[in-house]
């Protein structure tokens, strides 16, 4: 078997104390092995979005193992998890959270130029022109539509070529026909930069075109099938 992106076992999550103590979490295992798409389905409040968070390196679970892209994310403190999920990690999220004072191609660009890309305006450039936005770089997010707003996320998650992208029902605040095209730009981006890709969604529509289908309930995986 490939060398895993992510190895997750035993994965356990509680937040709150006392008697408001809720377990979010109770004993995950997940491997997703590299360029694998993997959709990640189960019912509102089942901890999609926390697995989600604890992969990324944006939350800490209380208990077992984090490996992701061959970090241990358990050993890391938040200065170090901050500097693994840039380059490494891309995320994708339902309400877009673009920065409004910055144009298209601005959000793409200065995220880049950050990470000491020092070509990052023209890669920028390259990136959204991928997404079909290439005559909507010097729009502000307010001046453009959910759909195009969305393809400026997934082109702002793509450039730095991460090995793993992380989309929270990205298609969440997209009417069904925008929702399709942004899912095909995702694939399809997916697809030819060799990233592997975890997606939540509650649409069976866009599940059924992953590789694999990964269901939670109540904090627990239940289900794992390879996709028909
Ligand atoms: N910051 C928090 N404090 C307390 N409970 C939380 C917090 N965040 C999420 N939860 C609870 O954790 C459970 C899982 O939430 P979440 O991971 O967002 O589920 P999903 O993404 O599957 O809808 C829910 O019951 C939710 O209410
Ligand atoms: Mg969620």
């Amino acid at each position: 078997m490939p060398h895993p992106v992510i190895d997750a076992r035993s994965v356990r999550l509680a937040l709150g104390k006392g008697t408001a103590r809720v377990e979010i979490l109770k004993g995950v295992d997940l491997n997703v092995g590299s360029g694998e798409a993997v959709a990640l389905l189960g019912p509102s409040g089942s901890g999609k979005s926390s697995l989600m968070a604890i992969l990324s390196g944006l939350e800490r679970a209380d208990e077992g193992h984090v490996h992701v892209t061959g970090l241990d994310f358990t050993k890391l403190d938040e200065d170090a998890l901050a500097a693994a999920r840039r380059g490494r990690i891309g995320i994708i999220l339902q309400a877009f959270h673009l920065l409004p004072t910055m144009t298209a191609l601005e959000n793409v660009a200065v995220p880049l130029e950050l990470s000491g890309d020092d070509q990052a305006f023209e890669r920028a450039r390259a990136e959204l022109a991928a997404v079909g936005l290439g005559h909507r770089l010097d729009h502000y997010p307010a001046q453009l539509s959910g759909g195009e707003q969305q393809r400026v996320a997934i082109a702002r998650a793509m450039a730095p070529r991460p090995a793993l992208i992380f989309a929270d029902e990205p298609t969440g605040n997209l009417d069904t026909a925008t929702g399709r095209t942004i899912m095909d730009l995702l694939f399809n981006r997916q697809r030819e930069t060799g990233s592997t890709l975890l997606v939540i969604t509650h649409d069976p529509a866009l599940a059924a075109r992953c590789s694999r289908i990964v269901e939670m309930h109540d904090g627990l995986i239940i289900a794992d099938k390879i996709a028909a």
